[in-house]
């Protein structure tokens, strides 16, 4: 389905019926990463997953910022009715939920930050991210998948289901370039998030993989102590895509913070 706002489309799948969560997707995937979650969920929950502009089936329009991706995201929000939601965010759909936070902490009930991390680029990730920039107009979305695919699921998950990684590198490839580039740029340019937990005063679920290499535990585990009762899930056998990898744990964790928020 599609979303119109002025001058740009954003496609989001939106099924399922109970308390609105929104599922943001990471770098460089598209919203079918979250279709194990929409499939999981969607008995208890409604379940919106957008594509940000750029991928999957969204226009590929500029400006790329974690301010222009949250204010898509809200523009689904506003074309659905929907006041407030549950935001989940899995990586750069993490730097996106703390965007959005900023922008609109009216319209969060909740956060869920799956394998993120607050902190802004280092001059070494930067310089990497302006390597993969040049690859991607060079090479293509295929060459930035395969520098992709190892950091993105884990040690478990390639040995023991490669079906699953060569599904998530699929994935990567489809990206289209334009988008990717814009996104490299965006993650550049995002803002320290740090300043930004010891503001959140909504319930929080924070999910990692152990295996994760991208953003190891020990980010989750420090963004637990700065964000006052938070919870914190680490998934075993699970690298950075934790919610493809171990679906049903990833659900299930998801499921009990919504089962606690008709309390909180
Ligand atoms: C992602 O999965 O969104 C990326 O790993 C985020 C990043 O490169 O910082």
């Amino acid at each position: 389905m599609i979303a119109l706002r002025p001058g740009i489309d954003i496609a989001y799948d939106d099924v399922g019926t109970g308390l609105p969560i929104v599922f943001i997707h990471g770098f460089p995937h598209n919203r079918t990463l979250w279709a194990p979650q929409l499939g999981g969920l969607m008995a208890r929950a409604r379940c919106v997953a957008p594509d940000l502009r750029g991928f999957g089936e969204s226009e590929i329009h500029g400006p790329y910022t974690m301010d222009s991706y949250a204010d898509d995201v809200v523009a689904v929000l506003d074309s659905l009715q929907i006041d407030r939601a549950v935001i989940a965010g899995l990586s750069m759909g993490g730097y996106v939920a703390f965007a959005l936070w900023r922008r609109y902490r009216e319209r969060v009930r909740a956060l869920i930050l799956a394998d993120t991390r607050p902190g802004a680029d280092t001059e070494e990730t930067t310089a990497r991210r302006r390597e993969m920039i040049g690859i991607a107009r060079a090479k293509g979305s295929g060459a930035v998948a395969d520098m992709q695919i190892t950091g993105m699921v884990g040690r478990t998950t390639r040995e023991r289901y490669p079906d699953i990684a060569d599904s998530v590198h699929r994935m990567l490839t489809m990206a289209p370039v334009h988008g990717v580039v814009g996104a490299l740029e965006a993650m550049i340019a995002r803002p320290d998030s740090t300043p930004t937990l010891g503001t959140i005063d909504v319930p929080t679920l924070i999910i990692v993989g152990d295996e994760d290499v991208l953003t190891p535990p020990a980010e989750s585990r420090a963004m637990h102590e700065a964000i006052e009762g938070s919870r914190l899930e680490i998934l075993a056998g699970a690298g950075h895509v934790s919610n493809v990898e171990r679906p049903a744990a990833f659900n299930h964790v998801t499921s009990e913070f919504l089962g606690v928020l008709v309390y909180a």
